[in-house]
């Protein structure tokens, strides 16, 4: 597995016992060290490093915290899950699947020790007890009827949308969402405004669509309403995150929404809203989504629970407008829904007794707190955090090559982003780093993370 000789490789370079860190997690995506399996004790391998305890015991620590490495007493220090391969390529891989492992600053999860597993497995259980033998066929392909109850009652509380369960469709994910819509309504050559910087994983499933996208710059108000109309007049698709403008975490304008929502009207097009984690927002009050002032009918609007609950449920909605649900009902009995009935139910039972409220006044107060810690973890290593009213994301801006440090941040362990890569063509101006804090539990982990930040990119 790991040799002295190793030890003076030119990639290794930096303190000792990072050098020793970087060896085991090459070893463990290498597959020398399997998942479970017991590392030699901090003094075998002192010895036979020819370095002190001390050094072994640090690398340890350090992941141990990266969670490469988990401690069981006096069992000893045993590999943990698995991440899959790490590769030197596209820090992008970072917000999806490809690895099964959390790193500091993932993007894209919640907080995952803050999930009422116990009781989700009650809810869960006992409708897998009363399950009925009806409840064992396909079910509606538009998704379970008591889903789309509780998330219509959840939309009028919390967001003012005033819609009817008919007028939901529930999908495995926000890319399935987008690519039912765009076979509804889209036909090939159409255009779609798109924010500049914005979510790049779902372009690959626009373009699939063969919607052209066009790029709108993002400031301070949100995407620039008036550039895409001068731009692109005739565009049939703007699609946006007026909530938290993802990644920069500006709202959109109230005048830009009205702006926007006139636009609509007059050429006939379609607004998606992506209100993808509008849940979270630490103070003042969120602007009133496009949905709800859309008296044209004109906005399509898109939510999932990836971040409200946890990504793996891999279940997302879409609200159309009543003239269109016709249309969707077809398409939906072409393609139904495929996330599964009972987990279906437990999401609308979980809504319907009040816990989907309770969780998002803990999970609001718990971002609140780590969004904090690492705001100031990252100051006090001097690093610029831009204002963010909401969202489960950070931007820090970074002078130079953003994706060069992007990459030497996740091969240290991390797993940031680079803000040039959420760019549709060069990004104007300075790079950043976007991360999450949502699953940095306490100040010392955040200032744990930010230190191996700056130690990885400075
Ligand atoms: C901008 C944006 N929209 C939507 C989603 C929801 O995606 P999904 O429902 O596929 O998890 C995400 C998830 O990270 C996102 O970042």
């Amino acid at each position: 597995m790991m040799t002295k000789k190793a030890d003076h490789n030119g990639p290794l370079a930096g303190p000792r016992y990072r050098q020793i860190a970087r060896q085991i997690i090459q070893s463990i995506i290498n597959g020398e060290l399997p998942a479970g399996s017991r590392l030699p004790s901090s003094r075998v391998w002192a010895l036979a490093l020819g370095v002190s305890r001390t050094t072994v015991e640090h690398a340890y620590g350090e992941l141990v915290a990266q969670g490469w490495l988990v401690r069981r007493g006096q069992a000893g220090t045993f590999v943990g899950i698995a991440p899959a391969a790490a590769s030197s390529t596209a820090d992008i891989q970072h917000y999806g699947g490809e690895r099964s492992h959390l790193r500091p600053f993932q993007l894209g999860v919640p907080a995952l020790d803050l999930f009422p597993r116990g009781l989700w497995s009650r809810i869960m259980g006992q409708r897998l007890r009363t399950q009925t033998r009806e409840e064992l066929t396909t079910g509606d392909p538009g998704g379970e009827y008591a889903l789309r109850e509780s998330i219509a009652a959840y939309l009028r509380l919390s967001r003012s949308i005033d819609c009817l369960p008919e007028q939901i469709f529930i999908t495995a994910g926000y890319a399935m969402a987008m690519q039912m819509l765009l076979q509804v309504l889209g036909q090939p050559g159409e255009g779609m405004w798109v924010e500049n910087p914005g979510y790049p994983l779902i372009c690959p499933v626009i373009a699939h669509q063969q919607i052209v996208m066009h790029p709108v710059p993002v400031d301070g108000e949100g995407m620039d309403i008036g550039y895409a109309e001068r731009h692109y007049p005739t565009a049939r698709f703007a699609l946006l995150t007026p909530a938290h403008q993802s990644p920069l975490g500006v709202a959109l304008s109230l005048p830009r929404r009205r702006q926007l929502l006139a636009w609509a009207a007059r050429q006939q097009a379609w607004i998606i809203e992506d209100d993808y984690d509008s849940e979270f927002r630490y103070q003042g009050k969120p602007l009133p989504p496009l949905k709800s002032l859309d008296a044209p009918q004109r906005v399509i609007y898109a939510g999932s629970f990836s971040k409200s609950l946890y990504p793996a449920l891999r279940a997302a909605w879409l609200v159309v407008p009543v003239s269109e649900v016709a249309r969707f009902r077809q398409q939906a009995a072409l393609w139904p829904c495929p996330v599964p009935r009972l987990w279906q139910l437990t999401i609308g039972d979980f809504i319907a007794q009040g816990h989907f409220w309770r969780h998002l006044k803990k999970m609001r107060a718990a971002y609140a707190s780590r969004r904090q810690w690492l705001e100031t973890a990252l100051r006090e290593q001097g690093f610029e955090v831009v204002a963010q009213a909401g969202g489960i994301q950070l931007v820090i801006e970074i002078a130079g090559d953003d994706r060069a440090l992007a990459q030497r941040a996740n091969d240290a362990g991390l797993a940031v982003q680079a803000l040039s890569h959420w760019f549709r063509d060069a990004p104007p101006g300075k790079g950043g780093l976007i991360m999450s804090f949502t699953n940095l539990a306490s100040l010392g982990e955040a200032q744990q993370a930010a230190r191996q930040l700056r130690r990885a990119i400075i």
